[in-house]
């Protein structure tokens, strides 16, 4: 009976030592002699991480067979929905720089051990990351950053997701004066009565503080307007992206019938020569004078004028210890923990990617409205399945003063955006408390236009008023 034991454990124990002589032999680090980017791409090569982040991966042979190869292709069509690796793995070949988002992705999920998953490596003997490739795509990841934002934040905060809005970006002064004309000229409607500011008040921190806005004729349009403030920012303009460049999106609302309803920039120009003085300061600056290509091009110049540096959170990330609560800065770090960094990042916490609104839990089935064609995203450009309900992700500067929240301009409250956000898009229930520090720390993104703090002269009671019953049976009284 002792001796059965005896050669038991010691069968165990040679065993666990084979195997662990195997796993260590397949599952080897890159060697140190290639370039980061290429141990990178071995890295995630041998990850298998294009079997399930691709449009369309080779399966192994099992993908064929029953109920396992359900799960295969399960796991790699719900792979592929939440991230596509194929841009990153063409930067690493070629020794590009990575796209911010991806980094923010990868790098999160190996910060967080969660890619590939066990599932999969427990198959795939030498796909997991050991302690050394681990390191090796964090330090990529960190250099990788480093070289995507070349401006001064603190030493201690260099490989910070977001990062603080530059001052001032190159613009044409003239273009620029001539182009804050135009924003603010009712003669890009047809009936003179709407101006871009009319939608984006930059006192109203450039929106109208309106779930939908309201164009010529009180028409009602079918989507929140996002803010005008570090427009530029963003990698296209609209929710879904269809437009390139600020000067393309400033074509859009003069002809679109729900809001300028203009009939063509011919009738704009003709309403805009006949205004002598205009037109002679226009020329003055585009020898070509008044064309469709010069006024979009006018109002991009001055949309690059639309930062708002010096928030509290930018001075934090240059250095100042005191820019920031305790509480505040225990917020950022929750954001980060939550993944809400993995979507929200760069500049402006945003506007650098189009992300699924439903990421991880199923969105518009509990929203309890009718669908809209809004609702369908970047789906309305392209026609692919995959980028329906995919969004142009909002930047977060000013977002305490920019609601309501979401496309449908559905959350009034940020607290309210925020628990949302955590529930649909990273899969977690906050605390009131956890959203409380979230919230405080979003509004440490607030900053100035031309030295005057952001803010909102409209107030969600004006707009939304007091029509539930509890504010109808206690009213002001209680207030007194
Ligand atoms: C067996 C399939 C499979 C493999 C292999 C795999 N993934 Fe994933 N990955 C998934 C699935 C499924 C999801 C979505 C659910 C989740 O996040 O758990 C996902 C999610 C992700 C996300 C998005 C996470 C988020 O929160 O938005 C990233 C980034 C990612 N994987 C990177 C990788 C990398 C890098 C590798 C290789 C080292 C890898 N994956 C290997 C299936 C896989
Ligand atoms: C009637 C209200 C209204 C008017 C007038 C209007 N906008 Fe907008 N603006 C919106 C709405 C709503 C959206 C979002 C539309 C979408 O994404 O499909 C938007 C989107 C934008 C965006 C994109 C921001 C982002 O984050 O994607 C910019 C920039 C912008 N407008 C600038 C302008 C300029 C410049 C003008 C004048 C030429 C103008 N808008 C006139 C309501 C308006
Ligand atoms: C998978 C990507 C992703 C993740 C993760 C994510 N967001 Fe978002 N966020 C988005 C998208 C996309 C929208 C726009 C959704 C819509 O309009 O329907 C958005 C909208 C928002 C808004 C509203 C902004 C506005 O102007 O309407 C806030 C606030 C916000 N997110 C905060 C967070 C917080 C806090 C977290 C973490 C708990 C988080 N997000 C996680 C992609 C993401």
């Amino acid at each position: 009976m002792k001796k059965v034991i005896k050669i038991g454990l010691i069968s165990l124990l040679v065993l666990a030592v084979i195997s662990t002589i195997v796993y260590k032999a397949v599952n080897k680090a890159p060697s140190a002699e290639l370039a980061q980017n290429e141990q990178v791409l071995e890295i995630f090569k041998a990850g298998g991480c294009i079997d399930c982040h691709t449009a369309e991966p080779e399966l192994p042979f099992y993908a064929e067979f029953p109920v396992i190869g359900g799960m295969v292709k399960k796991d790699s069509q719900d792979g592929y929905k939440a991230f596509d690796i194929t841009g990153l793995m063409a930067a690493l070949e070629n020794g590009a720089v990575a796209d911010p988002v991806d980094l923010a992705k990868v790098e999160k999920v190996v910060l967080d051990d969660r890619m590939p998953m066990f599932k999969y490596y427990i198959m795939h003997w030498g796909s997991s990351l050991n302690a050394e490739e681990r390191d090796i795509v964090l330090d990529w990841a960190k250099n990788a950053r480093a070289s995507l934002y070349a401006d001064n934040v603190a030493e201690a905060y260099a490989n910070e997701p977001i990062r603080p809005i530059a001052e001032e970006l190159p613009y044409d002064a003239d273009k620029a004066a001539l182009g804050y004309m135009l924003f603010h000229d009712t003669r890009l409607s047809l009936d003179n009565t709407v101006s871009c500011a009319s939608c984006h008040d930059l006192s109203t921190a450039g929106v109208d503080n309106h779930q939908y806005s309201h164009g010529v004729d009180d028409q009602l349009g079918g989507v929140n307007a996002p803010t005008v403030y570090n427009a530029v920012y963003n990698f296209v303009q609209f929710w879904d992206g269809r437009a390139k460049t600020l000067a393309d999106q400033a074509a859009g609302p003069p002809l679109n019938p729900v809001e300028m309803a203009s009939e063509s920039f011919d009738q704009i120009i003709a309403k805009l020569e006949q205004d002598k003085e205009f037109a002679a300061e226009f020329a003055a600056v585009y020898p070509d004078g008044l064309t469709e290509a010069n006024i979009t091009d006018a109002i991009q110049q001055f949309e690059y004028t639309l930062l708002t540096p010096n928030s509290r959170f930018d001075k934090w990330l240059r250095g100042d210890a005191e820019a920031l609560t305790a509480e505040e800065i225990e917020g950022y770090e929750l954001f980060k923990k939550y993944d809400c960094a993995t979507c929200h990042n760069g500049p402006i916490a945003g506007g650098l990617s189009y992300e699924l609104m439903g990421h991880r839990n199923e969105y518009f089935a509990e929203r309890g409205l009718e669908m809209t064609i809004e609702d369908n995203g970047r789906y309305k450009e392209t026609q692919l399945e995959r980028d329906r309900h995919r969004f142009k992700v909002p930047g977060l500067r000013n977002v305490e003063h920019t609601w309501p929240y979401y496309h449908d301009g559905t959350r009034i409250t940020l607290e309210d955006a925020v628990r949302d956000m955590g529930y649909y898009q990273s899969d977690v229930k906050m605390t009131d408390s956890e959203v409380a520090k979230v919230t405080a720390f979003l509004k440490t993104l607030t900053g100035e236009h031309q030295g005057f703090a952001i803010t909102t002269t409209n107030s969600v009671d004006d707009i939304y008023g007091h029509d539930d019953e509890h504010d109808d049976e206690h009213g002001h009284d209680d207030e007194q």
